[in-house]
């Protein structure tokens, strides 16, 4: 007799699961393009220089491994902080924003959604079309009911911004609205300036939520041009937001899961007390976090040259991103499949490529390249030894 006799098996996660898919495929061509992580030209994860220094530094040092505080540790929250906002931000100095060193951007998120589950439980959270699969999981497993805001004109290949506009004219007050600050996972189509501002203006306008999610700063325009939504939202008339950010990708720090929420409040009293809420949630839930990465970041962040040059080699590799786009367009174009230049102009790791999930099929059974089912593809994949072998290969699904 088994407890579990009826425990239903859950198809493999769309997107890790293609990893364990991509592990076991045993021929040499393969290429994983399915998830977001940025490999260099050799095809490996870098490990980045600022990043080193700090870890031989830490070895050396060997400090003891206390339990780090529930919210985390302190010269991290603080520079993740500047990071989001800017170090001269009236948000900051008037005490409003609170960060919690968090399990990668996920678990801030879920500790996001937990406290907003708590401080307004009858709210619904609405997410674009199309977001992040892992948003459509987290939010429902907190108990969110999720409604759909449209994002995306799939005929355009771009922003359907009227669209997005018009959905969000429509949600309830107290309604959550999940954004994308940068590089919008999957389709790389993201807001301009002025847009930011309308959707802003509304949100406000309607008593909206907004929740912020960042995981790609950086890997746009810049660290700063990429907080540009964070920034507008801390100069506007809105009392309350969240942001969840991550630093897996712009630290290439994936398996250490370094990541922070931030809550801003309408004063240093009220934050002090959703604060408390925040660390009862932690607590419950994972105790405190981990040491490691997070030391890490801290190290670079709070140190002038360090920083720098990490500044310097994240922007390498955005740089990198624009000219593997570029070759994406030009190598398809040589092989007879025109119609792909919008790849040009999406920002961030992603290009929604507008495949159908029978082409990404085939993709993957015939030629081992492997990309999300709805069509996204993880430019930062891509280098010039694969290049043309799947530019190649999407001209002839396509
Ligand atoms: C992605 O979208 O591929 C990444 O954020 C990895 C993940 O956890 O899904």
């Amino acid at each position: 007799m088994s407890f579990f006799k009826n425990v239903e098996q859950v198809p493999g996660d769309p997107i890790l699961g293609l990893t364990d898919a991509f592990r076991a495929d045993p021929r040499p061509t393969k290429v994983n393009l399915g998830v977001g992580i940025y490999y260099d030209e050799e095809g490996r994860i870098p490990v980045m220089g600022a990043v080193q220094q700090v870890e031989r530094a830490l070895a050396e040092r060997s400090p003891a491994r206390g339990y780090l505080p529930i919210d985390g540790m302190p010269d991290y929250r603080t520079a993740t902080r500047e990071l989001l906002f800017g170090a001269d931000s009236p948000v900051i100095s008037e005490g409003r924003a609170s960060t919690s060193q968090t399990i990668g951007g996920s678990g801030a998120l879920r500790a996001g959604a937990e406290l907003l589950r708590h401080a307004l439980p009858f709210a619904r959270i609405a997410i674009s079309t199309p977001s992040w699969e892992n948003h459509r999981a987290v939010f429902p497993a907190a108990g969110f009911e999720v409604i759909d805001y449209t994002y995306f004109d799939d005929a355009a290949h771009g922003l359907d911004f009227d669209g997005m506009l018009a959905d969000l004219g429509k949600l309830e007050a107290g309604t959550v609205v999940l954004l994308h600050a940068c590089c919008h996972n999957p389709t790389g189509a993201d807001l301009t300036a002025n847009q930011w501002d309308q959707v802003i203006a509304l949100m406000h306008e309607r008593n909206l939520v907004p929740f912020v999610d960042m995981a790609y700063q950086g890997f746009d325009q810049g660290i700063d041009e990429d907080a540009i939504a964070i920034r507008k939202l801390a100069a506007s008339p809105i009392r309350n937001f969240l942001v969840a950010n991550s630093f897996s990708k712009s630290f290439s720090l994936y398996g250490e899961r370094v990541g922070a929420l931030t809550v801003v409040s309408d004063s240093a009293e009220e934050s002090g007390r959703v604060q408390s809420q925040v660390k009862r949630l932690i607590r419950a839930n994972y105790s405190s976090p981990s040491f490691h990465g997070a030391a890490l970041v801290a190290g670079v962040l709070n140190d002038g040259g360090l920083r720098r040059q990490w500044e310097d080699e994240l922007g390498g590799w955005r740089t990198r991103i624009h000219a593997l786009r570029e070759g994406l367009v030009e190598r398809l174009a040589a092989h007879g499949a025109t119609g792909f230049d919008f790849i040009r102009h999406q920002a961030g790791m992603f290009s929604y490529s507008g495949l159908s999930r029978a082409q990404v099929d085939r993709l993957r059974e015939e030629f081992g390249i492997y990309a999300v089912g709805t069509g996204r593809i993880c430019v930062a994949g891509l280098n010039r030894e694969n290049l043309d072998y799947v530019a190649e290969a999407i001209a002839k699904v396509a």
